[in-house]
C-alpha cells in the first residue's frame, strides 16, 4: 500500500532542510520496498519542529520533528511508515499544546492539504464561499462581509465591507481587485504561508471580491523576496484557470514587487503596479474611487481576502462571535525573535500579549527574561513586560500607544539596547522613505543624528527634547504612515526604557506619541 508522507515545501521549512529530508526519504523507502507518495504541504507554523515529517496512518497523521537528513535512515528503520516509535515522534501534531490553544479559520487547511491540489482544496471545504457568494449575489456578499466585522489585516484595520461597498458603488467601466502581498513588516510571514500553503484560498477570496464589487481583473503584488510564493501562486492561478474557477468572469495576474518597504503602502503599490517608481500618492482620491490606472480599486491584504471564504461559507455570525471589542474574528499572529515556540498562531482577538509570548510562545529561546516586545512591524511600539496584559485588539493597543499592524510580534530578551533599536527605527525610515514629504525624508536622517548624540552623551537632555519634537513633527506632518508611525518605536523605547538613553530619573521621559 502506498503511504502518504507530508514534508512542507514552505520557505521556512525549506530554509532548514526540508528539501534534503524529502530527498533522503525516497531512497530509504525504495530500499525496503515501501511505496510512498510525498506531499509537499505548507507549514503548520510550528517552526521549531521544522522540517516536520508526517505520515498518514489509520489513527491519523503522526508527526516527527525536527528531522535532519542524516536522521532519516534511523527514522525509517524505526518504522516511520507505520507511525513507529522514535525519539522525535510527536504524536498527532494537532494535539500539541501549540495547536490546542489556536482557533484556525484562515489557516485551517495550511499544512494539512497539498497546496497545489484543487481537488484536495475542495475536499476540505474550499470553494464553498464562492458558491455562496454566487448564490446570494453581490449586495448580500458585501453585507455578509460587513456584518462579519472583518477589518483589513494589512495594518490599518479599516472595515473591509465598507471598502468593498465604496468600490461597488463607484460607477466605472472597469474596476480592479489588488492583493497586497508585499509583507515587509519585521517578523511577519503569514501572507507568505497562505500563498505557499493554501493559495486557492487567496484566489477564492479575491474572486468573491471581484464578484461583489464588479471587477473582472485582479493582481497579486508579491514582494520580490518571496520567490517560492510567486511560484506557488502562479501555479495555482494556472490550475484555477484550467478548472474554470478563474477566467472571463474574473482573472488574476501575479506580479513581483519592486523590493521597497514603501511599496506595501497601498498608493505606492499602485504606482509600482503601473510600472512607475513606487511613491506615495496623496489621498484623496482614495484608491476605492481612483486606484489602479485611475479606476476604482479594492486593495486588501492577503489575510483579509483569505478570511472571506470562511465568512461566506459559514455565515458572518460565526466570525463575529469570535473576538474582542471592535476586533472581530481571528488574527494570525506571527511570533518571532528570541522566542521558544516561534511561528504562526491563529487566535481570536482578545488574547493577551503575555499569553501569546509566555504561554503559546513558551518564553525566550535563549532562556533570558523577555525585555521588550515589538508588535506591528518596524513602525510598531516596543512594549515592556508590564504591558503584557494588553489584549490583542486594535483599540486596546492604540490606547497604549501601540499598534497590532499585521500581527508580527518580535521578542527581545535582556541585553537588547533599546537606544540602538530606536536608532534602527529612524535609520529604517531614512532608508525606506519614498522621499515625497519633508518630515519623513529629512526628519528620519536628523533623527538618527540626534539619537547618536544622545547615545554619545552630547547635551543629552536638550537632544531628548529635540527628539521628542522631531517625532511630533513626523507624526503629524508626514504624508503616510512610514514617516508618521516611526515615532512609535522611537518614543516607546524612550518612554519605557529611559535608562538605555542615559536617563536615570525614575519617571518615564518623553511624551507619549
Ligand atoms: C509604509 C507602509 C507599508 C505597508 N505595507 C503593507 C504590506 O506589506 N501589506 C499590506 O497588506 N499592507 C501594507 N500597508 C498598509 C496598506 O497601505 C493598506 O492599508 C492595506 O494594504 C489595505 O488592506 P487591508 O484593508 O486589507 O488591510 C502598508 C502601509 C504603509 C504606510
Ligand atoms: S511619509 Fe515618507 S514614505 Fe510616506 S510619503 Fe512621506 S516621504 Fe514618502
Amino acid at each position: 500500500m502506498t503511504v502518504r508522507i507530508f514534508i512542507p515545501g514552505d520557505s521556512a521549512a525549506v530554509a532548514v532542510g526540508a528539501d534534503e529530508v524529502a530527498g533522503a526519504i525516497a531512497p530509504e523507502a525504495a530500499k525496503i520496498g515501501q511505496a510512498i507518495h510525498i506531499v509537499r504541504n505548507g507549514s503548520r507554523g510550528a517552526f521549531e519542529l521544522e522540517p516536520l515529517v508526517e505520515v498518514e496512518t489509520t489513527e491519523g497523521r503522526i508527526g516527527y520533528g525536527p528531522i535532519t537528513p542524516d536522521e532519516v535512515p534511523a527514522l525509517v528503520a524505526a518504522g516511520l511508515f507505520s507511525g513507529g516509535e522514535h525519539p522525535k515522534r510527536l504524536g498527532k501534531p494537532e494535539d500539541l499544546p501549540f495547536f490546542l490553544r489556536q482557533t484556525r479559520l484562515t489557516f485551517a487547511r495550511c499544512g494539512i492539504t497539498d497546496p497545489q491540489s484543487l481537488d484536495e482544496y475542495r475536499a476540505h471545504g474550499g470553494g464553498e464561499g464562492l458558491k455562496k457568494a454566487r448564490s446570494i449575489g453581490a449586495a448580500a456578499t458585501i453585507e455578509a462581509v460587513t456584518k462579519s466585522g472583518l477589518r483589513g489585516r494589512g495594518g490599518a484595520g479599516f472595515p473591509t465591507g465598507i471598502k468593498w461597498k465604496t468600490v461597488a458603488d463607484t460607477p466605472a467601466d472597469r474596476k480592479y481587485v489588488v492583493c497586497n502581498a508585499d509583507e515587509g513588516d519585521s517578523g511577519t510571514f503569514a501572507d507568505r504561508m497562505i500563498m505557499e500553503g493554501d493559495p486557492f484560498l487567496l484566489i477564492e477570496g479575491m474572486a468573491i471580491c471581484g464578484l461583489a464589487v464588479g471587477a473582472t481583473k485582479g493582481f497579486v503584488y508579491i514582494r520580490s523576496e518571496y520567490p517560492l510564493a510567486v511560484e506557488a501562486m502562479n501555479r495555482a492561478v494556472e490550475t484555477a484557470r484550467a478548472d474554470g474557477l478563474l477566467g472571463a468572469a474574473f482573472d488574476i495576474e501575479v506580479r513581483m514587487g519592486a523590493g521597497a518597504y514603501v511599496c506595501g503602502e497601498e498608493t505606492s503599490l499602485l504606482d509600482s503596479l503601473e510600472g512607475k517608481r513606487g511613491q506615495v500618492r496623496a489621498k484623496p482620491p482614495l484608491p476605492a474611487h481612483k486606484g489602479l490606472f485611475g479606476q476604482p480599486t479594492v486593495i486588501n491584504n492577503v489575510l483579509s481576502f483569505a478570511a472571506v471564504p470562511h465568512i461566506l461559507a459559514d455565515g458572518p455570525e460565526t466570525y463575529v462571535a469570535l473576538g474582542h471589542g471592535r476586533s472581530r474574528g481571528t488574527m494570525p499572529v506571527q511570533l518571532a525573535g528570541d522566542i521558544k515556540n516561534g511561528g504562526l498562531v491563529e487566535v481570536p482577538f482578545g488574547i493577551s500579549l503575555g499569553e501569546l509570548v509566555d504561554e503559546i510562545g513558551g518564553g525566550t529561546l535563549s532562556g533570558r527574561p523577555v525585555r521588550a516586545v515589538q508588535v506591528g512591524g518596524p513602525l510598531g511600539a516596543y512594549f515592556p513586560r508590564r504591558l503584557f496584559d494588553t489584549p490583542f485588539d486594535y483599540e486596546a493597543f492604540a490606547a497604549r500607544d501601540g499598534l497590532i499592524g499585521h500581527g508580527g510580534v518580535v521578542v527581545f530578551s535582556e541585553g537588547v539596547d533599546m537606544a540602538a533599536q530606536a536608532r534602527f527605527a529612524m535609520e529604517f525610515c531614512a532608508i525606506e522613505s519614498c522621499g515625497k514629504c519633508t518630515p519623513c525624508r529629512i526628519g528620519a536622517v536628523r533623527g538618527v543624528e540626534v539619537i547618536d548624540k544622545i547615545r554619545a552623551d552630547e547635551a543629552r537632555a536638550a537632544n531628548l527634547a529635540v527628539l521628542t519634537d522631531l517625532c511630533e513633527t513626523m507624526k503629524y506632518g508626514s504624508l503616510c504612515a512610514l514617516g508618521g508611525f516611526t515615532p512609535y518605536p522611537v518614543m516607546s523605547a524612550v518612554t519605557h526604557f529611559p535608562e538605555d538613553f542615559g536617563v536615570t530619573t525614575p519617571e518615564p521621559v518623553g511624551q507619549e506619541v
